[in-house]
């Protein structure tokens, strides 16, 4: 598939997906999100592929947003039929089990913040600023705004932010928990690339499993959740990448690994 709206680039064994609208600050249209759930598929059926990050075009924004334009004519009827935004979780977060990071350069807001908070974690420039202003528009988050925003810096600030519809600056982020750590907006992309070479370099079962467990704090409760990474660590013990890692340690020398 041809892309119009993001660009996807294969680094070694990092894909890297630019969101390519820069005029409209790449607002998050329909479009962007079928080429995004075919780029994601791409990525997540490519064995050579190990890691992704995704980031925006320009300096100004990582996503401003889903499309207002695409959006302010759609009878409510439509939204609730397409289930319009259902495709971002179902498509992408549920079915990328391989890792990705958001490198966020500029404004995140509404969708754009939504879209960066499902990746698996985030990498954020100093000129970052985050943001849940849908309530300005008369509606609130639709792609998981009030969810993956509260579970990531808590109730008082999810509010806070979803009520008054303000921003938040990378530094406020990165004290609140919601970004990894903040960087100058001119090594964005060279930390997150790094971050992203260094997971590709990891045994890449053990990366898949190490990401599914942190996600499955989200969904459930200690004791199943305990239990639940007790099965995983066992499983990988069974792995071959798992013999090669402690063989290496001991030799001194690095693994190399087969994803099996
Ligand atoms: C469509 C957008 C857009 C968006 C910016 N643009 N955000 N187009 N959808 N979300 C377009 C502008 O219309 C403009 O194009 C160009 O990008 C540059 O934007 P400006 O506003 O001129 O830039 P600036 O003055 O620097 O302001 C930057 C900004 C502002 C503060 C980020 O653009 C802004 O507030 N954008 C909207 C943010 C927002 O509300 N996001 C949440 C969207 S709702 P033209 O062609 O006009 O020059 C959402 C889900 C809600 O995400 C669910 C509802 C059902």
């Amino acid at each position: 598939m041809s892309y119009e709206t993001i660009l996807v680039e294969q680094k070694g064994a990092v894909t890297l997906i630019t969101l390519n609208r820069p005029k409209a600050l790449n607002a998050l249209n329909s479009q962007v999100l079928s080429e995004l759930i075919d780029a994601f598929a791409a990525y997540e059926a490519d064995a050579s592929q190990l890691c992704a990050v995704i980031t925006g075009s320009g300096d100004k924004a990582f996503a401003a947003g889903a499309d207002i334009k695409e959006m302010s004519d759609k009878p409510s009827a439509e939204f609730y039929s397409e289930d319009f935004f259902a495709g971002w979780t179902a498509q992408i977060v549920k079915t990328t089990r391989k890792p990705w990071i958001a490198a966020v350069n500029g404004f995140a807001l509404g969708g754009g913040c939504e879209l960066a908070m499902m990746a698996d974690f985030i990498i954020a420039s100093e000129n970052a600023k985050f943001g849940q202003p849908e309530i300005k528009l008369g509606v609130a988050p639709g792609m998981g705004g009030s969810q993956r925003l509260t579970r990531a810096v808590g109730k008082s600030k999810a509010m806070d932010m979803c009520l008054t519809g303000r921003m938040m600056d990378a530094a406020e982020a990165e004290r609140s928990g919601l970004v990894s750590q903040v960087v100058p907006a001119d090594q964005l992309l060279d930390v997150a690339m790094k971050s992203a070479q260094a997971i590709a370099s990891m045994p890449p079962l053990a990366a898949m499993m190490n990401k599914e467990m942190v996600n499955i704090a989200f969904e459930t409760t200690l004791d199943t959740g305990l239990v639940m990474e007790r099965r995983m660590f066992q499983v990988l013990t069974a792995t071959e990448d798992k013999a090669e890692g402690m063989a290496a340690f001991v030799e001194k020398r690095p693994g190399v690994w087969k994803g099996k």
